[in-house]
């Protein structure tokens, strides 16, 4: 349950914060990426080169050895919240993890969200959170001071999702600009289509989504992308984008999100990716997906090079270690 308090927190820009410290992100809340400009998405891939490399050579390091995270998820997650965890372990510092017990959290009495953060922060240096509301992240960003990690607003957006994804088209393609990305599946309830999509407007690449008709894009995101000029197509069938596709972003019907069951049962098995489908792609290209899959791949199409998605899972634990660097004033 939200409720409002009468008076959200002063907070120091980010421009006063950044003249003291090196990273742009120093005690900044991640809410949107539409925060992000080009140069800190390329500051943010920097540091997840250095994450990735300080992995494979030693493992951990205890650059947050004097930091706490709660890590605080009102709806399931298996990758958000592990990679977050590990990620925190990794960098030396300490989890308190509010991920599978909210039941046995003061949440099941009723709490508010803004009390439950509050009393958090009293404990913790950053707080990650998911939330099936949109807006949660932001408005529990206006009354406590310790930086707000953004792992999914109800149908909102899903920010450290979309910077990892990113990362990923960039690592196997090699570039981002002149990309066909086609984005499969609920792009209406796809919280994580909504911030790659933000996300991948500023570059220059261009946009098919593909999904069944009441799962369109929403439109104020597709009038967002016409007036920026990206070139956008829209169709119902993979087999219009597949041989074109250098990036096949698939995704899960949100069945949760869903205030008429019937009408997901309509939908649910809509289209699946299977290796004679592959045949027609490109030989470069990749196929991502944020997973959980529900039948959208075939466990088949997992052997074929280019199947990106468990590579995608690998490079989220360096982006989120990188960014809680980052928020911490310590990248
Ligand atoms: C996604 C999410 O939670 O939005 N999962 C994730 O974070 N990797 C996608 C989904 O649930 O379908």
């Amino acid at each position: 349950m939200m409720t409002e308090n009468p008076e959200p927190l002063f907070k120091l820009d980010k421009y006063q914060r950044a003249a003291k410290f090196e990273s742009p992100f120093y005690q900044q809340d991640i809410l949107s990426v539409s925060q992000f400009s080009k140069d800190e998405i390329d500051y943010i891939f920097h540091r997840a080169d250095e994450m990735l490399d300080m992995c494979r050579r030693r493992g951990t390091c205890d650059l947050l050895k004097d930091y706490t995270l709660a890590c605080v998820f009102y709806e399931p997650s298996t990758r958000t919240s592990s990679s977050f965890i590990s990620a925190m372990v990794r960098l030396g510092g300490r989890v308190i993890p509010i991920t599978e017990g909210i039941q046995f959290s003061s949440v099941s009495k009723g709490e508010s969200l803004i009390d439950s953060m509050i009393t958090l922060e009293q404990y913790c240096d950053v707080i990650v959170l998911r939330h099936p509301e949109i807006g949660s992240s932001a408005t529990a960003a206006k009354y406590v001071q310790v930086p707000i990690i953004n792992a999914g607003d109800g149908a909102g957006e899903h920010p450290t999702q979309a910077l990892l994804d990113l990362y990923t088209i960039k690592s196997e393609m090699g570039t981002l600009d002149g990309l066909k990305v086609a984005m499969v599946g609920d792009l209406r309830f796809g919280r994580t289509v909504h911030s790659l999509t933000r996300l991948l407007s500023q570059y220059d690449v261009s946009l098919r989504f593909v999904s069944p008709d009441p799962l369109r894009l929403p439109l104020d995101l597709m009038n967002d992308l016409i007036d920026k000029g990206v070139k956008v197509r829209e169709t119902n069938k993979v087999a219009d984008v597949i041989e074109n596709a250098d990036v096949l972003y698939v995704t899960r019907i949100q069945k949760e999100r869903f205030t008429d069951l019937a009408q997901y049962e309509e939908v649910k098995n809509y289209f699946e990716i299977t290796p004679e489908l592959m045949e027609h792609a490109k030989q470069k290209m990749v196929v991502m997906h944020p997973l959980p899959r529900v039948g959208e791949i075939h466990y088949k199409v997992d052997r074929d090079p280019r199947a990106a998605y468990f590579r995608q899972v690998q490079n989220g634990l360096y982006i989120r270690m990188a960014l809680l660097a980052a928020v911490l004033g310590q990248a």
